[in-house]
């Protein structure tokens, strides 16, 4: 009889067979499939290499360019690579196939680090696109379509232009439009779409990027898909990227010896995702309006929601419902505190804590009692805070801590970083490590970033400004994770 985990045939079913098969493996990797083989052992069983009926990921011509191929067709795609290093390979391996050495690049300053890296990788000299703030929520807009056009305008040197859609926020751009502007100058448009794997994949979400002409677009599957952490695709559409270089570039970046385990999940979650998509992503929806309902009468506690925006002119297109983007609206509170309830005492764990919210992320694998548990606990503190402290709160009020015109997940316009050397040659220069208290007005030689969601608060060679100094110390005051800032405080300043 058919094991029921080989229901969906594919990788999975295929290292399943040849674990079972009785051939003894001559082969790495060295736990030779042993249950003996440590703590770890019973992991091991479908954990082999490049062997005959296996296929090579660089070369594919087998069941991997099959499994890429599944993948493909779920997508919509031209082309689609898997990838073992997560979104971050992905977006590294497009910028350096679509830059030359010392060119330029735009993006929107929201990016994800791992766009600074590739500048950095191939010294690039940034352009920026500042997301205006969505004044409601006090959080990164959607990218204006007429910003990138007035943009390249100025800047026509920039080959490319990177955009992340969702953002962390999970705000969904206009990548329709920003792609029409792109292609009319002639540019190559990237979306990171590392938190939109989800998207496309049924009617009832919202359209990916590939559907809207982007060139490359990158999905991280372990994000919001049932897929192994560091999984990861890259699609490719149209005429415009060099696909060679491209490969080349994914060839140099990934490792030789690519996990069959990672590989077997992504074509495992694809071939899920087809066989159950359309009934998940239906339940994910009733779960959300559910949700949505019952925390509606909270007074302190506010969900991001499209339908909150008010008529005024606003850039995102959508809100992902993937992203429970939770907002606490109170003096004495802010977002660790509401994130430490959650996990002390209804032992829920979200995936961050900022300033004055908290992200949950949802999947389609979230059953009834994730949903309900967080919605319940969620009117349980705003009753809590209405019974022991209770305030007016104006509606569409934000943290003090943004009132400086900083905010996680993005730098807008307002409180625009001087840049006084280029990324790469402050990050290659000489540094000195100084005491945060110490270091305004000094050049960064290092990136400065909350983690998550890693988007850079300064990039190497900004000055580090006042308003910079009092975001940084607000963040480790709330004992939030500064990336860039040592144990004992210091950040790295060119000597
Ligand atoms: C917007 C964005 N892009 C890219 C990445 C990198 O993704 P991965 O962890 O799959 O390498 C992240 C990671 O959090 C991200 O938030």
């Amino acid at each position: 009889m058919e094991k029921k985990e080989d229901q969906y045939g594919g990788l999975y079913a295929a290292l399943s067979a040849y674990s079972r098969s009785g051939c003894y493996p001559y082969h790495m990797p060295g736990h030779k499939r042993s249950g003996q083989a440590g703590d770890m052992a019973r992991y091991y069983d479908i954990d082999i290499t490049e062997i005959d009926g296996f296929d090579d990921l660089h070369h594919a011509e087998g069941i991997l360019r099959d499994a890429m191929q599944f993948a493909n067709e779920l997508y919509g795609a031209e082309e689609t690579f898997y990838l073992v290093n997560g979104s971050t390979c992905g977006i590294l391996s497009s910028i350096l196939a679509v830059t030359e050495r010392g060119g330029e690049l735009l993006i929107a300053r929201n990016c994800h680090r791992s766009v600074y890296h590739a500048a950095i990788m191939r010294e690039l000299t940034l352009r920026y696109c500042y997301p205006p703030l969505l004044a409601e929520y006090g959080i990164c807009d959607g990218v204006p379509d007429k910003d990138i056009d007035r943009l390249l305008e100025k800047y026509p040197g920039c080959p490319a232009v990177v955009v992340t859609s969702p953002t962390y926020e999970g705000v969904i751009s206009d990548i329709g439009a920003i792609a029409a502007v792109v292609h009319a100058h002639g540019k190559i448009l990237i979306v990171d779409e590392a938190h939109g794997a989800h998207l496309g994949l049924d009617d009832s979400m919202p359209d990916g990027a590939l559907a809207h002409g982007a060139d490359l677009v990158i999905h991280s599957l372990h994000k919001t898909l049932p897929s192994m952490t560091q999984t990861a695709l890259l699609h490719v559409q149209g005429e415009r990227v060099d696909r060679g270089k491209l490969r080349a570039y994914l060839r140099m970046l990934q490792t030789s010896s690519p996990s069959y385990v990672m590989m077997a999940s992504m074509d495992s979650c694809m071939r899920y995702v087809k066989a159950h998509g359309a009934e998940r992503f239906a339940f994910m929806r009733r779960q959300y309006a559910l949700f949505c309902q019952k925390t509606e009468a909270c007074r302190y506690i506010r969900i991001g929601k499209m339908t909150d925006l008010s008529q005024k002119e606003h850039f995102l297109t959508d809100w992902d419902i993937a992203k429970l983007v939770i907002f606490v609206r109170h003096p004495s509170f802010d977002g660790r505190k509401l994130y430490d309830m959650l996990r002390q005492e209804y032992r829920l764990q979200p995936e961050m804590a900022a300033g004055d919210h908290v992200v949950a992320i949802m999947s389609i694998m979230d059953e009834e009692e994730g949903w309900q548990r967080l919605a319940d606990a969620l009117v349980q503190i705003d009753d809590r805070i209405e019974r022991e402290s209770p305030c007016a709160v104006q509606p569409g009020q934000t943290a003090a801590l943004q009132a400086d015109g900083r905010m996680e997940g993005g730098t807008p316009e307002t409180a625009k970083p001087v840049a006084v050397m280029g990324a790469a040659d402050a990050f290659f220069s000489v540094y000195t490590e100084v005491p945060l208290a110490e270091a305004e007005g000094r050049t960064t030689a290092d990136f400065v970033n909350l983690y998550p969601p890693g988007v850079p608060i300064l990039v190497p060679g900004e000055i580090i400004d006042g308003g910079a100094v009092a975001q940084i110390k607000a963040y480790l005051r709330m004992g939030l994770c500064v990336q860039g800032v040592s144990a004992d405080g210091r950040v790295a300043v060119v000597s």
